[in-house]
């Protein structure tokens, strides 16, 4: 069934998140080094599956769209990806399971499984760099 919500790409998981900002002097990018990890780690199927109650799509292409300067639901006081901020991104603080410190909920992101430590090192330099598109 999962092939079926085809467009998050072929294998639906396993690919190497990150693309060419690996070295830590280059600013990463969404397109290059952050949606191969969310659509890699699957957060694409979920956040793209009717009835899932997962609230925004990161199908490729309109993932940045989603998630950059557009506010939380669980938190609508916060952004889910604030340029420049890790502290002010619901996104980021997810991802750490700090959540309820914020007067958040739910579970962790992605659940049940975690990103590499390179992957989440990514993602933080791609927020407090600038969340580059
Ligand atoms: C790296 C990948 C992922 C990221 C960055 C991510 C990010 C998020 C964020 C920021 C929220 C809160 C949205 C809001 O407050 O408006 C959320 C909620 C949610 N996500 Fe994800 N997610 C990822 C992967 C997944 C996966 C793999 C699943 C399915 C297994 C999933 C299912 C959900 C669900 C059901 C919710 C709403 C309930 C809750 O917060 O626990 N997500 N996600």
């Amino acid at each position: 069934m999962l092939l079926a919500l085809a467009g998050c790409g072929e294998d639906g998981g396993g690919g190497a998140g990150g693309g060419a900002a690996g070295g830590a002097s280059q600013t990463p990018s969404y397109a290059t080094d952050i949606e191969p990890i969310f659509i890699s780690d699957q957060g694409c199927y979920c956040h793209n599956m009717e009835g899932l109650g997962a609230p925004f799509n990161l199908l490729p292409g309109e993932g940045y769209g989603n998630i950059v300067n557009v506010a939380s639901q669980q938190v609508p006081s916060m952004l889910l990806v604030a340029p420049g901020s890790l502290n002010d991104s619901y996104l980021w603080i997810k991802m750490q399971n700090t959540q309820t410190e914020v007067g958040g909920g739910g579970q962790k992101m992605p659940p049940g499984f975690s990103l590499t430590v390179e992957e989440l090192d990514l993602v933080g330099r791609w927020i407090a760099g600038g969340a580059a598109p």
